[in-house]
């Protein structure tokens, strides 16, 4: 497979021909690409793929000029100060290895920074506090219990997924341009006051799959840019009408669209959002906002929390179920099966909302075309059982 790979990648030079040659081209002072033996790689030799190549190392050979370098699905287990010379790389993906922390010394050109599934336990200041243009982090599927942000630091990053860590409350000092936070699936218990006050533009928030059995009233009220809240998967206190009913308040009222509506008064509720277009509906939006994809709200409740009273969580609170403003999507009927991928564009129905039948016109003139098609998609297949 590994020699196959090879085979394609390198120019159709046997290996002793090529060790022949180099060496003229090298002291003949050309400006020379080289891509390591074991990678493969594109775009003049800048994008460097060598992922799942079994490396423990860094493979030699790697040019300082790279742009993007992908060594997921390695064994890696350091590479602090190994990739500080690559002044030009944008994207780095070390996701799938043994990493336990991130790499100190990380280029500071760098937009896009993937490490999901390793072993990290801390972020240290130390590891973020250059990063002035990174855009998107992804530390998912870690042992992270906590992240320490400097104040104004990664003041360009946009994506930050903590999901599938050991947080047990909201990291305070987020940084202030963030649009999508993923938490889902850690241990959060508790929201802090005044985490969220200073995330203007925080428009999709991931919190399904905790441990959240209220938070106070106003924790996400402070959310302008709020459009999306996942809920779901958390053992709510519907019991304990007393801390819960502000929560359930503002989740009626809000603007967002808020999915899993605690105690099961509704799958989702808010998304009061005046037109579906109000919604950033460009495809890439559209696709964030359907990561991770929707699951079955209706497993909200994790049956080891033992929390009797919440088995009939209908019949723990006397709701009254929320208004309909015109725009709230078509809840109460079956949602259309979502694939379960991530980008498989489900987010065009979760962000422009699947409803359908309200005023269509208004809402797709602003719809790119692909969107649009997947809109009328998702509408057509949500009408084709009736
Ligand atoms: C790196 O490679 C893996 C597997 O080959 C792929 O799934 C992943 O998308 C790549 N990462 C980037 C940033 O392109
Ligand atoms: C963090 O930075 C300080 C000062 O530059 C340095 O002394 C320390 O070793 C760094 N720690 C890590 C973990 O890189
Ligand atoms: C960070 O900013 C917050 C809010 O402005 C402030 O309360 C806190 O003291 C600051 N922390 C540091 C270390 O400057
Ligand atoms: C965060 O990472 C998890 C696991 O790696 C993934 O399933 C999820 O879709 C990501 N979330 C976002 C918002 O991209």
């Amino acid at each position: 497979m590994r020699r196959m790979r090879r085979a394609q990648t390198m120019p159709p030079c046997a290996q002793l021909a090529c060790a022949l040659l180099l060496p003229p081209l090298l002291f003949g002072g050309g400006v020379l690409a080289i891509c390591p033996p074991m990678c493969s790689c594109a775009r003049g030799h800048r994008a460097v793929d060598c992922s799942a190549r079994g490396l423990s190392l860094l493979p030699d050979g790697l040019q300082h000029n790279i742009g993007s370098l992908n060594l997921s699905r390695n064994r890696l287990q350091d590479l602090d100060g190994l990739l500080s010379h690559s002044g030009h790389l944008r994207t780095l993906d070390v996701s799938h290895n043994r990493l336990s922390q991130l790499p100190a010394d990380l280029p500071r050109a760098l937009w896009d920074v993937r490490a999901a599934g390793n072993r990290l336990r801390q972020l240290e200041k130390n590891h973020t506090a250059y990063q002035w243009n990174l855009r998107t982090l992804d530390l998912s599927a870690n042992e992270l219990e906590r992240v320490v942000f400097i104040n104004n630091t990664l003041p360009a990053l946009r994506s930050l997924n903590l999901s599938h860590n050991r947080f047990w409350t909201v990291p305070t000092n987020m940084p202030h341009n963030l649009e999508t936070v993923d938490l889902s699936h850690n241990f959060l218990v508790q929201i802090l006051p005044g985490s969220l006050d200073r995330l203007p533009r925080l428009a999709r928030f991931y919190l399904h799959g905790n441990r959240f059995a209220a938070v106070g009233g106003r924790a996400f009220s402070r959310l302008p840019g709020l459009r999306l809240l996942t809920l779901y998967g958390n053992p709510w206190a519907c019991e304990d009408e007393e801390r819960i009913a502000a929560l359930l308040a503002w989740a009626r009222s809000t603007p967002a669209r808020v999915e899993g509506c605690p105690c099961h008064t509704r799958p989702i509720c808010g998304g009061a959002w005046p037109t579906p277009t109000s919604y950033d509906a460009d495809a890439r939006d559209a696709r964030e906002a359907s990561q991770p994809p929707m699951q079955a709200v209706t497993s909200a409740y994790p049956s080891e929390l033992g929390r009797g009273t919440l088995d009939d969580p209908q019949t723990a609170l006397p709701s009254t179920p929320a208004p309909r403003t015109p725009s709230t999507p078509a809840s109460t009927t079956e949602r259309p099966r979502r694939s379960g991928k991530p980008g498989s564009g489900a987010g065009v129905g979760t962000g422009v909302g699947v409803g359908g039948a309200r005023s269509a016109t208004a809402g797709l003139t602003a719809l790119t075309p692909a969107a649009l098609a997947l809109n009328l998609l998702l509408t057509v297949t949500g009408l084709a059982p009736i």
